[in-house]
């Protein structure tokens, strides 16, 4: 990784003084290239994420819906999820009030050329490279050490306590979604908390200003979450959240204090012939069950032909009327829990498609890196390494 001695940015405009100058153009490092542009016939306006009720989950034909929605659109929105309309209320206000802020007094939580925590613009690593029309607070908060308190808002007043609260509460959410995620995929529902261990999470606030040729500029770069799910909250304002599906992007329309879940990186199944015990889910398994489990979930998934589940690429629009805002919780295995694929089930038909890492180094190298679609997944796969031997690399030798 580069230090941020090395890193040079050029110059980065902070979008909302963009706005706030009445500007009419937009800059050249937002423009675009053609393919990359958010118009065009390739938006699905019509279609919709499923919604599940979380109350519901316990009943067969929600769990069944819930399963679906992993398999075919790796996004959800929750409803009944259980968190007080209150406090997402709050948090909204919050975030907003701190957006609001004079720069002078947001740029007292400066994000470093290269970093990820703090106000700014992230995943910002060449002069050459095109911004998103957006501003971003990005904070770790658990585990503890990778919290940054300096950088966390004194102001708006409220903001610190809010955010601990709220982040509870999220934290909560993803657990017992996993534990219904697990059960969908015939898996013990405390597989996935288990095999975490002391989960990461972190939060990004995003706020999107008007922008004079939303047709020309992304909000955010499609890309998909490094995380094991994510948990979007967005204001009501506008739909600019798109999700791709059979290749077209879906927006994701607003529901009144309805979250939207997706999968990440961590969860990904990936090759489409290959077992379902070589995907994403299973790499994390690797480490924490006992063979017998191994191979009784073994069992089980290769029922499931279709039961493999997909961290789904997304990416945020603008529109040149309304800001929007969106405070968005990622939820990760602990940085030193082990992944690789099980050693039982790789043969010669079935190679070994997997290096053997842990989610600490699969971050690192996701947030050193520019959002560019799927690509980062790259970096689990065997065939894309070329210096060393796999048997060094993988874990089933
Ligand atoms: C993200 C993200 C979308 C949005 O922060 O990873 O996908 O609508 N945000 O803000
Ligand atoms: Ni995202």
């Amino acid at each position: 990784m580069a230090s941020e001695a090395e890193i040079k940015i050029g110059q980065v405009d902070d979008v909302q003084e963009l706005h706030r100058a009445g500007l009419e153009t937009v800059p050249d490092r937002y423009i675009r290239d053609g393919d990359d542009r958010p118009g065009g016939d390739n938006v699905c306006a019509l279609a919709h994420i499923p919604v599940i009720d979380v109350g519901e989950l316990t009943r067969d034909d929600e769990l069944n819906k819930l399963r679906l929605a992993c398999e075919e659109w790796g996004f959800f929105q929750v409803v009944n999820h259980g968190i007080e309309d209150e406090l997402l209320d709050e948090m909204e206000k919050l975030a907003r009030e701190f957006f609001m802020l004079p720069l002078e007094e947001k740029e007292k939580y400066p994000m470093a050329p290269g970093g990820i925590q703090g106000y700014g613009h992230a995943f910002v690593f060449s002069e050459d490279q095109k911004l998103d029309w957006c501003n971003m607070l990005a904070l770790g908060v658990e585990p503890a050490f990778i919290r940054q308190p300096k950088l966390w808002p004194t102001t708006p007043a409220k903001f610190k306590e809010t955010l601990e609260k709220y982040s509870v509460e999220i934290r909560g959410l993803c657990r017992r979604l996993l534990a219904h995620i697990a059960e969908t995929l015939g898996l013990a529902p405390g597989t996935f908390g288990d095999l975490f261990g002391e989960a990461v999470q972190a939060v990004r606030m995003n706020f999107y200003p008007p922008c004079p040729r939303p047709e020309l500029v992304l909000g955010l770069s499609a890309h998909s979450d490094g995380s094991a799910v994510t948990v979007l909250q967005q204001d009501m304002s506008c739909a600019g959240l798109q999700v791709i599906k059979d290749g077209a992007w879906v927006p994701v329309h607003p529901i009144p204090h309805a979250l939207v879940i997706n999968l990440g990186d961590s969860l990904e199944a990936s090759e489409i012939d290959s077992p379902w015990f070589l995907s994403g889910a299973a790499m994390g398994i690797r480490a924490w069950l006992t063979d017998q489990q191994a191979l009784a979930a073994h069992a089980r998934a290769q029922v499931l032909t279709n039961g493999r589940y997909r961290s789904v690429e997304h990416r945020a629009v603008t529109n040149s009327e309304q800001d929007r805002l969106s405070v968005v919780t990622f939820y990760a295995p602990a940085y030193d829990v082990e992944l690789g694929p099980l050693p039982e089930f790789v043969t010669d038909e079935a190679p070994c498609r997997y290096r053997r890492f842990n989610h600490g180094e699969y971050s690192r190298h996701y947030v050193t890196r520019r959002l560019e679609g799927k690509k980062t997944l790259e970096f689990a796969k065997i065939n894309q390494i070329t210096t060393a031997a796999p048997e060094e690399l993988c874990s089933c030798k």
